[in-house]
């Protein structure tokens, strides 16, 4: 499908609907200055279409998209079904989400509706098509933007129709409930079912069985799923060459839905990310993020869809973004490989819950520094057109990543409760970001063979298929770096049997028998001098499997006993980390990693500098970000697409510093 704009697509949330019309006169004088190509209108829409229950009325979506149109600026359509009309809700209060308690949410906000409520559905799927047969063939037209980030509020039900379509979901893939009582060990506690009948949503009571809370993670974001099917189906029918997306919003993980699993169904896959103002690490949480977009979207261009210019609101405290952030930021997603920089939203709203959310045009209007920084902004995206279309370049290093491993870790009580899934996975990709190594962020069924290097940080749940490829691509001679606590369990959140990790013991060639979470802040010793934290486990290192110790605890109630196994399997390598190493620590395990896989840095660039390359069929494109406070430099040669500098050899790189250099000589 068509890239919705010719270059890099630059612009953002659109509701004219907040506004008079010499304000949106004005927006589009604005949208010109910047250089906006792309806006995304339409999103909380639904009561402007149609005000009254089947009354429907497109003068205002004419209105603009014509005006929107005549000025050269192409439209991201929304379908507005995340926006509620109240008369619907008074027509329809049974369609309202309800929460743990079977207590229906209140109408408002947004997403006010249960995924699986036909009622619902019907609605939705009546404005979607009267929409779509209403936009189509208009040339403002370029992108469906499907409801906005499904699942943001509505993701769990526990209504009645809820229930009732848990348990079709269960009977279609359990069949009986003799194999959904074994798949979910129902007989400790002795809560046996005897009918599907029996069984409900996971709410109220005790804590509850960790498989039943896994397929209720499922259940729900296959309910959602669906819901983005039939709109799509609608919207595919009426305007078959128009791309079709929805906005997720891929973070850390686990997701709300699952969206490595959602990503197939992306004609472009896109994605909305926020930074936290006082993070130290949002570059890198930014780049995470980035990683993992592109392994949803097989390597092809991928679209941020909203980031912000500033300050959010949802946190306790929100702080703008330092001079220089707004760039940098944009410019990082697009090194990750994003054909598109986004906002939420082009004007700050006034009134209503996001009255203090950031926007290209701040409440103190154009004539203002952020304003001024989109316009710059909107220049370098605009010189940095000819990357449209190119891929990051290949990675070595893959980090395996799963929601459904994250939801089975939340799913039920565990040795340490609490700790973020995606803890240990951040550490290692912030180790290999700190030294300019591109990681894919993927998941555990993804072709393996093309790397050097597989991370398996922490993934709980790995199936037996995906357990057998880790094996073979070690066999073969790839390298893996498995972390405490991976593979403990199966697709049903059934521990297994023999030690940890797994299956993956058999290229570990170690077990762990017992698994010790550590007190707050206390660390362990290592014989080598690394320190671990957070988590220790018994270990088992057969010397007579091949099993090489690299480092033992020195002290605690392991001390002696292997903390770091290595072995040679097959052709290939495979480590094990028992505990949570510091940074420090950490670091000197990649630099040994990747010292004997031969990875090299994408360029051999400052501490602080950001590397990243882009390359297309006859160029490629050299990222450069110093994210430091001090002076940085890159080894590097090319012409800097923001300035139009030659550079041969050496970039400097003041603090906070962007370049995107065209190579002189392109690597590929
Ligand atoms: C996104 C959402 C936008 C806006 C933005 C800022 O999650 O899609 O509509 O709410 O966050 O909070």
């Amino acid at each position: 499908m068509r890239w919705p704009t010719k270059g890099l697509s630059f612009g953002g949330d659109y509701s004219p609907e907040q506004w008079s019309w010499d304000v949106v006169l004005e927006d589009i004088d604005l949208m010109h200055e910047a250089g906006v190509n792309l806006v995304t209108l339409g999103v909380f829409s639904w009561v402007i279409h149609e005000p009254r229950d089947g009354h429907f009325d497109f003068s205002w979506l004419d209105r603009m998209l014509d005006l929107l149109s005549d000025n050269g600026i192409g439209v991201d359509l929304a379908t507005p079904t995340a926006a509620v009309p109240m008369w619907l809700h008074r027509l329809h209060p049974e369609i309202l989400p309800q929460d743990t308690h079977g207590h229906p949410l209140a109408p408002g906000g947004r997403l006010g509706w249960c995924p699986s409520s036909p009622v619902f559905r019907t609605y939705a799927l009546r404005i979607v098509e009267r929409l779509a047969e209403h936009a189509a063939g208009h040339p403002a037209l370029r992108m469906w933007h499907v409801s906005n980030e499904l699942g943001g509020g509505n993701a769990r039900c526990h209504c009645p129709i809820s229930n009732a379509r848990f348990r079709e979901w269960l009977a279609a893939k359990y069949r009986t409930v003799t194999a959904l009582n074994a798949a979910w060990g129902m007989s400790f506690w002795g809560n046996t079912y005897s009918s599907f009948e029996e069984v409900t949503t996971p709410w109220g009571i005790t804590a509850h069985n960790p498989g039943h809370l896994l397929d209720y993670e499922r259940f729900s974001s296959d309910e959602l799923l669906a819901h983005f099917r039939a709109e799509k189906d609608v919207l595919r029918r009426l305007t078959p060459d128009v791309p079709i997306t929805t906005n997720f919003m891929v973070g850390l993980g686990p997701d709300v839905v699952d969206y490595t699993r959602w990503a197939g169904e992306m004609d472009i896959v896109a994605n909305d990310h926020y930074t936290f103002g006082p993070d130290p690490l949002k570059h890198e949480d930014l780049a995470f993020s980035g990683d993992r977009m592109r392994g949803m979207s097989g390597g092809r261009p991928w679209m941020l869809m909203e980031h912000a210019a500033g300050a959010g609101s949802w946190h306790p405290i929100n702080q703008p973004k330092v001079p220089g952030e707004i760039s940098r930021h944009a410019i990082a997603h697009l090194a990750r490989g994003s054909d598109s920089v986004m906002f939420f939203q082009w004007r700050a709203s006034t009134s209503g819950t996001e009255q203090f959310h950031s926007a290209m045009v701040p409440h103190a209007g154009p004539d203002s520094a952020v304003f001024r920084d989109v316009i710059a902004l909107g220049r370098q995206v605009a010189a940095l057109a000819e990357v449209q279309g190119s891929i990051v370049e290949p990675a070595d290093v893959a980090l395996l990543h799963d929601n459904e491993a994250g939801w089975a870790l939340r799913s039920g009580l565990k040795p340490m409760n609490g700790h973020g899934y995606a803890d240990t996975a951040r550490a290692i990709h912030n180790a290999l970001f700190e030294r300019a190594v591109t990681t894919d962020i993927v998941p555990p069924w993804a072709d393996l063979d093309r790397y050097r290097l597989v991370v398996i940080p922490g993934l709980f749940l790995l199936s037996d298929e995906n357990a057998q490829a880790v094996q073979a691509y070690v066999e073969s001679g790839g390298t893996v770096l498995i972390t405490w606590f991976s593979g403990v369990v199966d697709e049903r959140n059934a521990v297994r049997r023999g030690g940890y990790p797994g299956l993956l013991r058999s290229v570990t060639g170690s077990l762990s028998e017992e698994l010790f979470p550590l007190d707050g802040q206390d660390a362990v010793r290592l014989d080598n001098g690394w320190t671990g934290r957070r988590w220790m486990e018994r270990m088992r290192a057969p010397q007579h499997a091949g099993v090489e110790t690299v480092a033992s605890y020195a002290d605690g109630a392991y001390a002696g006993e292997p903390a770091i196994t290595r072995r040679r399997t097959g052709a290939g390598t495979a480590w094990y980390l028992s505990t949570d190493l510091d940074a420090a620590s950490l670091g000197e395990l990649v630099d040994r990693v990747l010292s004997e896989t031969q990875i090299r840095p994408t360029a051999v660039v400052a501490p602080g500098v950001e590397a990243v390359r882009r390359a297309s069929s006859d160029a490629s494109y050299l990222f450069l970000i110093n994210h430091a406070d001090v002076d940085g430099w890159a080894q590097a040669s090319g012409t800097d697409l923001l300035t139009g500098h030659e550079h041969s050899e050496l970039v400097s790189l003041p603090p906070g510093a962007v370049a995107v250099l065209r190579e002189h000589t392109p690597q590929r």
